[in-house]
């Protein structure tokens, strides 16, 4: 075991864990933060896509390790009350089906979205193509990809 010091949404967090546990573990299991969901375990669905220093990770595949002294954002840490745009976006373009796939969805959008603000539909299946979604919300993800950059952009004038 190994006390990991790392920010979790914008605030300090100190763990005491397995340097090799996955920081997905210590998100749901240790800190009880359960919106960052398991699929595969060998960073090939998304479904637990958060932000590792800004850039989307698969937290499955990430050891505690690596995370000491890093800056993770959740599906939590995105918005206090669901008002991020592309969380409003999702919404009104109701992607969800099942929704077990959407906050990895969402993780992997957002840091689209960041580093791009009015991504082609190129764009989006690229930066989107790691994200799994079994019911296949693929052309309401792209509208609601569409839809936040024109929230976003209205938003800035
Ligand atoms: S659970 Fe991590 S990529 Fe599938
Ligand atoms: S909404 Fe069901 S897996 Fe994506």
């Amino acid at each position: 075991m190994a006390v990991i010091q790392f920010t979790l949404n914008g605030k300090a967090q100190s763990i005491d864990v397995d340097p090799e546990m996955p920081l997905l573990w210590a998100i749901r299991n240790t800190v009880g933060l359960k919106g960052t969901k398991y699929g595969c375990g060998m960073a090939m669905c998304g479904a637990c896509t958060v932000h590792f220093n800004g850039q989307p990770t698969r937290s499955c595949s990430l050891p505690m390790s690596a995370v000491a002294g890093s800056s993770i954002t959740t599906i939590e840490g995105i918005s206090e009350d669901t008002t991020h745009a592309v969380q409003r976006a999702w919404i009104e373009e109701q992607v969800a089906q099942c929704g077990y796939c959407q906050s990895g969805q969402i993780m992997s959008a957002v840091a689209l979205l960041k580093n791009n603000p009015n991504p082609s539909d190129a764009d989006i299946d690229a930066a989107m193509a790691g994200n799994i979604c079994r019911c296949g919300t693929y052309p309401r993800i792209r509208s609601a990809i569409k839809k936040a950059a024109q929230l976003t952009a209205s938003a800035a004038k």
